[in-house]
């Protein structure tokens, strides 16, 4: 059979609601033309993040009704300790209640004033944690990854000539660890491959600098690895998740995503002195080491997700959802980033609206007129979220891209959602032109997406 269907039959519904375009154009001006401040029910099919968004299966919430609530010790830990410890073949497993604590705690132990921590790109949190520590965070991701319409199989890499030169330049002291975004969400989602990673490896070894995986996304990156990455076709996607965890010395994991839980997160490491410290610092601000900041019911519904999430049935349905949007859209005459990566796409908003100047917000008057024409909820990825003024000479800078991405929850909506996305994204592009650019009222001091009000410009 050609058609991949979704491997799993639904036996519980969340009714979602339908608005007129006339209501949703009141909704919208309510929230300032800023979608994180609209109500998640006046939303028809929400696509502004993949994490902690998951549906759960059947067993997971079998395994809540299993959760053992003991403070130390609890049977739900040593459960989930077993199947990270099976996972990865990494000894030391720390709970935690989502990545960034897990970022908080490693970087309170590594980084610091002086020091360098590289990535292929490193996410948003992640960089505050290493800058809030006093360190620096370096993207090295190869110049392909940042070029749009580049097919590059691989476009998560970690370029190893700029790592070597930063490595020479900084000094190995100075580079306490470093870390590889699988896959690489700020880069577009994009894989990384394994012979990438094993050059990391090796370069880090040359110079005896742990490698650490930001590995919110293993389970799609290692089934793109198998889809894409010469010799690997036959191996088990479960296997090549292993090699990657066996390059690594520790890894930060948001179990939001791939973990298919809506709270949940983890911290590996093999060092044993390192895990003694990083215990204090996890009791000190989530909870004793056998729990971390979670219920006993959390630790279970994790462990059942990170077996199911290695399902290639779920996988192959998975990753082709996404390409079928990706493919649909490119027919019609859409630029998004290309190829498609595990968990988004993003569409090319300043291709979208050239007529919108960088200055009044491409990517966000598209995810405002998406919301207004269809009820869809996608993010802003360009000036509203990276524009900024340069301290120096006043002026203000924008990023090199003005997209929009359009996270797919995992196992939350069917190919009918998938295709009503893509009915409403091309009859929106077909009529771009009435698409108006916008203009910031009000803006907070950090992080301005979240809470910043527009008006028409
Ligand atoms: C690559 C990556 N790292 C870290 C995080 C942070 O995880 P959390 O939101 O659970 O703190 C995210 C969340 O989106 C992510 O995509």
């Amino acid at each position: 059979m050609k058609t991949i269907i979704e491997p799993f039959k639904i036996k519980m519904v969340e009714p979602i609601k339908l608005t007129t375009s006339m209501q949703r154009e009141e909704i919208l001006r309510k929230a300032h033309f800023n979608v994180f401040l609209i109500p998640a029910e006046d939303v028809l099919i929400d696509l502004l993040t993949d994490s902690g968004t998951s549906a759960m299966s059947s067993e997971q919430w079998a395994g809540m009704l299993r959760g053992d609530e003991s403070y130390a010790g609890a049977r739900s830990w040593f459960r989930f300790e077993k199947v990270l410890q099976d996972l990865t073949g990494i000894q030391h497993v720390l709970p935690t209640h989502q990545g960034r604590a897990s970022e908080r705690i490693l970087f309170e132990l590594l980084g610091g004033p002086g020091k360098v921590i590289p990535s292929n790109n490193h996410f948003d949190t992640t960089r505050a944690n290493i800058e809030h520590s006093g360190a620096r965070a370096v993207d090295l991701v190869i110049d392909e990854g940042k070029q749009p319409r580049n097919r590059h199989p691989f476009k998560g890499n970690l370029d190893i000539q700029k790592l070597a030169t930063l490595i020479e330049r900084e000094g190995r002291e100075n580079i306490p660890v470093c870390m590889v975004t699988v896959t690489n969400n700020s880069g577009g989602g994009q894989p990384v491959s394994l012979q990438n990673l094993r050059d990391v490896r090796k370069l880090c070894d040359r110079h005896r600098i742990p490698l650490y995986l930001d590995a919110c996304r293993f389970a799609e990156n290692a089934y793109l690895i198998k889809q894409r990455e010469h010799g690997q076709e036959n191996r088990g996607t479960r296997e090549i998740a292993r090699e990657m965890f066996d390059l690594a010395d520790g890894a930060t994991i948001s179990a939001k995503k791939d973990g298919l839980v809506n709270i949940g997160g983890v911290l590996l490491m093999r060092d044993d002195n390192l895990a003694i410290r990083a215990n204090n610092l996890l009791i000190l601000t989530e909870g004793f080491v056998t729990y971390g900041g979670l219920a006993g019911r959390d630790l279970e519904a994790m462990a059942q997700g990170f077996i199911e999430v290695l399902d290639e049935d779920y996988l192959q349905y998975r990753l082709r959802s996404v390409a079928y949007l990706c493919e649909h859209l490119l027919q019609a005459g859409v630029q998004i980033v290309e190829p498609p990566g595990g968990h988004a796409i993003y569409l090319d908003a300043a291709a979208f609206c050239p007529h919108i100047p960088p200055a009044q917000f491409p990517g966000q008057a598209l995810v405002c007129a998406l919301y207004r024409h269809a009820g869809i909820r996608g993010v802003e990825i360009g000036s509203v979220m990276f524009g900024h003024t340069d301290s120096l000479t006043g002026k203000v800078v924008h990023p090199p891209m003005e997209l929009v991405r359009l996270a797919i929850p995992r196992r939350v909506y069917t190919q009918s959602h998938i295709d009503y996305v893509i009915e409403a994204v091309v009859e929106l592009f077909q009529q771009r032109e009435e698409i108006h650019g916008l203009r910031i009222v009000e803006e907070p001091l950090v992080l301005r997406h979240f809470t910043a009000k527009f008006a028409e410009a």
